[in-house]
């Protein structure tokens, strides 16, 4: 069993390169189905969430292959449009598929991806976009019988801007016949990334980034070479690490524009960042202040992702700070393992208050989902003695190789794969 070894108290120096973006790459892989040919994708990092993509690819008949840290996808060889039950559960987010595989198909079956640890996993508003553009859905028993032989365009307003309903609907509007007009949609730079790798393969798709996408349907598809945007949620727990830790670091490619809220709450609570082209500087001398209410949003508002590992910053700081998390029902999973650790947090509903102690401890804690066990990470680098943190396979979804790249920072962390 792999396991995270992390002695805290070094102070963190030095550059880490940003890794691409898990949020941008997973429907950046559903829509290579759209093209038809042969998809380069630069920066592509390494996680369990793309290893679930890349069978969920080759099941459907896709040719999949690593160069490098590239990944080369080649759809022409699709031959399927079924994902069983088993390779549906192995990620949340593989819902995505529907929309580009009706696109291409004009058919799909997949079961509903179901809860997660985060609480319930609705895609009641993927379902009605769909719906509306034409498609036959029966989801009876648990499995989604969907059939569209013909997609028409649109306008779909969105009852609220759901990151993952926005992006199947622009997969699914790029088979539609038409003008397809999302109102009301998630506003995510990962958006943006996605209509930038569709519009690279020969696709119309304007506005990403508003609250208006427009999709110009049925344009013949082709394969492109496309660079992922970097992980801005990696680099909020980057930045988060150097906050608890104290000292000074470089994230390489981190986008600034891109961690606006985050970096805000950083430099109210004492940290100094600087950035340009190149990165994200961070420097955190004394001991952080207490800062105002957080309260997650959709963007650009605070990243409810970027919760848990502010809150593991904060554990030692001076004075009280509230969190109110507004997206997720079930996101202070990781609050009893910070707690483990000598954190002082008590949760009320929505609300969390994080009371600054003096001291942190290394103890023995588990993850509980992906941000979650990032953010116990975050904890043990400013804890006295050694935090060892199992069930690590949750950051493994997410994170690359978050012990390198923390140890590249100079922190005192290994992963052992043996049971201790
Ligand atoms: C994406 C991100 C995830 C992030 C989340 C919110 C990916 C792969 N994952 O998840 O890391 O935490 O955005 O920023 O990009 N909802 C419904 N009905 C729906 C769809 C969503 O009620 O059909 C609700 C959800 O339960 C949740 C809220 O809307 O409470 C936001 O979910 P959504 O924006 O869809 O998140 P995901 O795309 O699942």
């Amino acid at each position: 069993m792999s396991q995270l070894l992390i002695r805290g108290g070094s102070r963190l120096a030095g550059e880490v390169k940003i890794q691409g973006a898990k949020n941008s790459v997973l429907p950046i892989l559903a829509a290579t189905l759209l093209t038809g040919g042969q998809v380069e994708l630069r920066g592509c990092p390494r996680l369990r969430d793309v290893d679930a993509s890349i069978r969920i690819l080759r099941a459907l008949g896709c040719g999949v292959r690593w160069e490098g840290d590239s990944l080369l996808v080649d759809t022409t060889g699709l031959n399927g449009c079924t994902i069983s039950d088993i390779l549906m559960r192995e990620m949340r987010s593989s819902a995505i598929f529907l929309g580009a595989i009706l696109a291409r198909c004009g058919q799909a079956e997949l079961s509903y991806p179901g809860g997660c640890e985060l609480g319930p996993r609705p895609i009641d508003l993927h379902l009605a976009g769909l719906r509306d553009l034409g498609a036959e859905i029966d989801d009876a028993g648990g499995t989604l019988h969907c059939k569209a032989p013909r997609l028409r365009g649109r306008e779909l307003v969105l009852s609220l801007p759901s990151v993952g309903a926005t992006e199947n609907l622009m997969l699914a509007a790029c088979g539609a016949e038409g003008t397809t007009v999302i109102s009301n949609a998630a506003r995510e730079p990962e958006i943006v990334d996605l209509q930038n790798f569709l519009n690279a393969c020969g696709a119309r798709v304007s506005g990403a980034g508003s609250t208006v996408v427009m999709v110009e349907g049925k344009r013949p598809l082709h394969g492109c070479t496309y660079q992922v945007m970097p992980d801005r949620i990696a680099a909020a727990t980057y930045l988060c690490a150097a906050a608890s830790a104290g000292g000074s670091i470089f994230l390489r490619d981190a986008r600034e524009q891109h961690l606006a809220t985050v970096t805000a709450v950083l430099r109210e609570a004492g940290c100094t960042i600087t950035a340009d082209s190149a990165g994200i500087a961070c420097a955190c001398r004394d001991r952080l202040r207490a800062v105002r209410p957080v309260r997650t949003a959709p963007y650009p508002g605070f990243p409810t992702d970027a919760q848990a590992v502010l809150m593991a910053a904060l554990l030692r700081s001076r004075g009280a700070t509230v969190f109110e998390e507004n997206i997720f029902e079930n996101r202070y999973r990781h609050v009893d393992e910070l707690t483990r650790m000598g954190g002082s947090i008590r949760v009320s509903g929505r609300v969390a208050v994080v009371t600054g102690v003096d001291q942190l401890y290394g103890a023995a804690v588990r993850c509980t989902d992906l941000r979650g066990g990032a953010a116990l990470c975050v904890a043990a680098l400013a804890a006295e003695g050694e935090t060892r943190v199992s069930e690590i396979g949750h950051i493994d979804r997410g994170y690359e190789d978050i012990a390198r790249d923390l140890r590249t920072l100079g922190a005192d962390m290994i992963r052992t794969e043996t049971e201790i």
